[in-house]
């Protein structure tokens, strides 16, 4: 039996839904047709289907349950001594979010206005406005009374929803805190330029205990497939899962429908959309079916033998993603915890949550000013590939000049570590300067796409890396922890210079978090841009990318929250014009 059918006849009893089989869909039409479900193409699927009025299908790769991820390794990036990496990303209804970490963050605020001023045009893309879809997507799940108040667990109902019903998505507070966490909350609390957030869903710098997307009633993860497919029944909300979708089907100028290929079939069909196409692959999956489509670099297209739609530049550049070293110590003496503190309470069950520290350039390096300076002057061709096309390095100016002027400042965080109370860190680059690129390979390409980091090929990038490491070196080794005489483990004795620890930077930082973004940038086309501040794609009519590709740049945080609050919002886009 194939699978399909398999799933047609066995899929009622996983879930619920209305799951269907490759030739139920055949040659239907839906007004909606969205490519991955996802933690975005789900989300968007339910809001689009909730009145009724519209009917909606979501064709998804992978299938209904399970921990899959896509099998990619990049290019290797020659600023990380030509090493390759992982490229991992969720390839199972509910995407991403069925399969990651679960730590739950929000962005800086600014971040989101920086969407805005990059997007142009008609600006509804900011913090005011995007605040509304997190409390709209996200319920929080408060601490309990019980946590002791030392931890200083602080939140803000403001800042999220409280609709406790099944169909949520959910961000909760664990009682389950290490109690080493104390002794490192107040040393990072003491030092200047260090702020205690009000709620870490604030868009603050500073310390914030990150939650984690659980169920608070089950425990289970809380994921789009929970939130946004399961048990929701409706006759006019259909996924047809272990479907690839190919291609996107044009009549004249407008998406009319997508091909899809069921999993292990040879034959494709295609289903029609009435209203739209909305592209929800992810941002390693979405460039590539555009530039199946012929959306994307004309010449690049053209080398690959796929005809051209639109010459689309800026398709699969603006790759981005979170680096990371590691900085570990030993203590010889342990700090001694409050004895209260050793108590805690029960576990719940609900995870394990962390402090957070989201800081800025200034709170981390005295040289910030001249980092800055020296990254401003940057030629910006210089760092991005070979004849990029100029429209490319127009938008890549423009982001430099953002990046630039943040680093000045203390709202804008540039280092992200988490601190569990073992004195081991991973600081991670929050906002790095690199970009890479996500490109069909011309060979093959059908195969997966070509995921090149770029890791490290811009310096600022590497200098950043060493003033993070500079940064936990001072913090663990002078003020309220240096009585514990912390050992270091890694870097290590011995490398003390700039050029010594940019080195060993190179030689050892990953480029990926696993969260990449940005590869169908919200930017004006004369800058690079794929979509505009109404998500659609430009150059065609009725195509529109809701997904992490539109991150004009990343956010200072684990990335799924911001996708959930894209979705809601390009739900209420898509609803406008309907
Ligand atoms: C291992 C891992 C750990 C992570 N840890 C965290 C974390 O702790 N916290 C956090 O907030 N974020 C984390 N992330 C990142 C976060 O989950 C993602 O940024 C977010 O879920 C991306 O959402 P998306 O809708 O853009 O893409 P996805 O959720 O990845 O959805 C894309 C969907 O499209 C489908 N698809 C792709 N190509 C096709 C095709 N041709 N036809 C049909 N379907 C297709 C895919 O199978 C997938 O289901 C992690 C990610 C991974 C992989
Ligand atoms: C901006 O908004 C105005 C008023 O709603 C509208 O007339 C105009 O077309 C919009 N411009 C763009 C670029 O969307
Ligand atoms: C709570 O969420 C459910 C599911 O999304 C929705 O149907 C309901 O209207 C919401 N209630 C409120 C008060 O917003
Ligand atoms: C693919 O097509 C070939 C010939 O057209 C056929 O022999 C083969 O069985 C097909 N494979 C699958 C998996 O359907
Ligand atoms: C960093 O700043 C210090 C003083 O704060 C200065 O002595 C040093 O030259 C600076 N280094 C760089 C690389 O700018």
């Amino acid at each position: 039996m194939a699978p399909w059918t398999c799933l047609l006849l066995c899929g009622a009893s996983l879930v619920s839904g209305a799951v269907l089989g490759s030739r139920e869909a055949s040659g239907k039409a839906y007004d909606y047709v969205i490519v991955g479900g996802g933690t975005a193409g789900l989300t968007v699927g339910d809001r689009l289907s909730e009145s009724g009025k519209h009917s909606v299908l979501v064709v998804e790769y992978g299938k209904l349950s399970g921990g899959a991820l896509y099998d990619i390794t990049s290019a290797p990036s020659p600023g990380l001594g030509n090493r390759r990496f992982p490229v991992d990303v969720g390839f199972v209804v509910g995407g991403s979010s069925a399969v990651n970490g679960m730590i739950f963050q929000r962005g800086n605020a600014k971040d989101y206005d920086i969407w805005g001023e990059l997007a142009g045009g008609n600006n509804t893309w900011s913090w005011g406005n995007l605040l509304g879809y997190f409390r709209k997507g996200i319920q929080l799940t408060p601490p309990k009374p019980e946590v002791p108040a030392d931890f200083n667990l602080k939140y803000d109902m403001k800042y999220w929803g409280d609709n406790y019903t099944s169909h949520n998505i959910f961000a909760t507070f664990p009682n389950n805190l290490a109690p080493g966490m104390f002794p490192m909350y107040q040393a990072l609390k003491a030092l200047p330029g260090v702020n205690v957030a009000e709620d870490s869903g604030s868009g603050e710098t500073g310390i914030a205990y990150w939650m984690t997307s659980t169920d608070p009633r089950t425990g289970a993860r809380s994921f789009a497939r929970t939130g946004h497919w399961d048990n929701l029944n409706r006759d006019n909300y259909h996924l047809l899962p272990e479907t690839k979708v190919n291609e996107i089907i044009f009549k004249d100028n407008a998406a009319v429908g997508v091909r899809i290929t069921p999993s292990g079939a040879n034959t494709s069909t295609i289903i029609h959309a009435r209203k739209e196409v909305i592209l929800a692959a992810g941002a390693i999956h979405t460039p590539q079916i555009l530039q199946l489509s012929g959306i994307g670099p004309a010449d690049f297209l053209q080398r690959a033998k796929i005809p051209v739609k639109v010459d689309l530049p800026g398709v699969g550049s603006n790759f981005q993603d979170h680096s990371f070293t590691d900085v570990s110590f030993r203590w010889t003496q342990t700090p001694a915890i409050p004895s209260h503190l050793l108590n805690t309470p029960r576990p719940d069950n609900l995870g394990r949550s962390s402090l957070g520290i989201s800081l800025s350039l200034p709170a981390i390096s005295p040289n910030f000013s001249s980092i800055a300076a020296r990254f401003a002057a940057q030629d910006p061709a210089a760092y991005l590939p070979p004849n990029t096309h100029p429209t490319i390095i127009a938008g890549y100016r423009a982001q430099q000049a953002i990046y630039a002027r943040e680093m000045l400042r203390d709202d804008f965080s540039f280092l992200r570590v988490s601190a569990s109370g073992n004195p081991t860190f991973t600081p991670i680059n929050i906002h790095p300067v690199s970009r890479g690129t996500v490109l069909i390979n011309p060979d093959a390409p059908e195969d997966e796409p070509i995921v090149d980091y770029r890791g490290a090929s811009n310096p600022t990038d590497v200098e950043l890396s060493v003033e993070g490491i500079k940064f936990l070196r001072k913090l663990m080794t002078t003020g309220e922890l240096e009585k514990y005489g912390a050992v270091e483990i890694s870097p290590g004795k011995g490398l003390e210079s700039g050029e010594q620890l940019a080195e060993w930077v190179r030689a050892r930082s990953v480029p990926s978090v696993y969260h990449p973004v940005g590869t169908a940038p919200m930017m004006p086309r004369e800058l690079g841009g794929v979509v505009g501040g109404e998500l659609r794609v430009y150059g065609v009519e009725r195509l529109s990318v809701v997904d992490a590709s539109v991150m004009t740049t990343i956010v200072a945080a684990t990335t799924s929250m911001s996708v959930y609050a894209i979705a809601e919002k390009a739900a209420d886009l898509i609803k406008a014009r309907a």
